[in-house]
């Protein structure tokens, strides 16, 4: 049995104390720490027969029945909670993006190469999810042959808060990440070279933060492949989740997830189930799986899914397509190293 603490116990700390608690066999959560938890969160928590439940993580990290720790606090603190628990001998399951200076990345990879005993998994959760998971099977048993062109659609239902694009780092380093590290999980790649055209068509209060909400992104993978993502944040028909791998000998291309499978026929038209709402109802087995598999590695000693090399990947790729859009051009991942 691994016990498990949780670091932040908001929106995505929840999902994974369910996650585990309910679908992950050989792992038990035994405390929790989050300074601001109100009263319905603590009984949230007890519910899950949580016995410690504390303010202070540093509790967690000095408690010696915990074997591992899910860093799913703010992320401007996943960077320093992350070097402190490694420091302390836990494995870390840290929520992206690990940070969004590559320094900081830097240094928890330094804390990792310190303690090599130490498992981290980063929460690209997506490259769990059934869909995505198959095009990659496909191309890896061969089916697609060598990948050519890479296509993601990538659009949420509704964008976020405007106050929230400045602590969350933008579209770019929030959202699209998560399309950076499907590019590089999809084409089994790094990524060599972005550009970005990118336009505020959603919200101008989003603009008014400096930030964009659509975008369209090309980019050229380091095995050559090319690789294009759209983004909206805002699609009014839902979560619009979609990929397509072509290559030299075929193409695996995914559908979004609905509710059913229904199609009414009458006499206006054929019509079908939207999408999944967002990504708590479309990804919600996917954060199971990277639990289990993440459980499956502290307990066998074996590799983690997702590494600090994919964790440090997507933002260096953020950060590069911030570039692009500021100065209209092209730019290399390199040009950040
Ligand atoms: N993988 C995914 O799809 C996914 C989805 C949602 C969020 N996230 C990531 O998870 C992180 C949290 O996001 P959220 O939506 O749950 O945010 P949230 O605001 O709902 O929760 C964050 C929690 O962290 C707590 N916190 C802040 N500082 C802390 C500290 N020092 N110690 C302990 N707890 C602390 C806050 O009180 C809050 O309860 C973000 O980095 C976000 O990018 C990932």
């Amino acid at each position: 049995m691994v016990n498990i603490g949780i670091i932040g116990m908001g929106r995505i700390g929840k999902v994974h104390l369910q996650s585990i608690t309910y679908h992950v066999k050989n792992a038990c959560v035994k405390a929790v720490a989050d300074p601001f938890m109100n009263e319905e969160t603590k009984e949230f928590v007890r519910g899950m027969d949580v016995g410690k439940i504390y303010g202070d993580y540093k509790e967690i990290l000095a408690d010696p029945e915990i074997d591992a720790v899910l860093v799913c606090s703010s992320t401007d603190t996943h960077a320093a909670v992350s070097i402190e628990a490694i420091q302390a001998g836990k494995h870390v399951f840290c929520e992206k993006p690990v940070d969004h200076a590559l320094d900081k990345i830097q240094k928890v990879a330094d804390a990792l190469a310190a303690h090599p005993q130490c498992k981290f998994q980063v929460g690209f959760n997506r490259r769990f999810d059934h869909n995505f998971a198959a095009v990659r099977r496909a191309y890896d048993q061969g089916k697609i042959g060598e990948a050519h062109v890479l296509k993601i659609t990538s659009r949420d239902p509704e964008p976020p808060n405007p106050a929230y694009i400045k602590v969350s780092g933008g579209m770019f380093l929030d959202m699209t990440i998560h399309d950076f590290d499907m590019a590089c999980f999809l084409t089994d790649s790094d990524v060599e070279e972005v550009y970005v055209q990118s336009a505020v068509l959603v919200d101008p209060a989003i603009g008014e933060q400096g930030d964009v909400d659509t975008a369209i992104i090309t980019m050229k993978m380091a095995n050559g492949a090319l690789a294009v993502i759209d983004n909206s944040r805002r699609a009014v028909y839902g979560y619009d989740q979609r990929a397509e791998l072509f290559g030299s000998k075929g193409m695996a291309a995914t559908s979004n997830d609905t509710l059913s499978s229904v199609v009414i026929s009458d006499h206006q038209g054929v019509t079908g189930e939207k999408p999944l709402f967002f990504f708590l109802e479309r990804y919600m087995e996917s954060f199971s799986e990277e639990m289990r598999q993440f459980v499956d590695a502290c307990q066998s000693g074996g590799e983690v899914p997702v590494g600090i090399h994919a964790g440090m990947q997507a933002v260096k790729i953020g950060l590069a397509a911030k570039k692009s859009v500021e100065e209209h051009r092209p730019v290399k991942i390199s040009e950040l190293d």
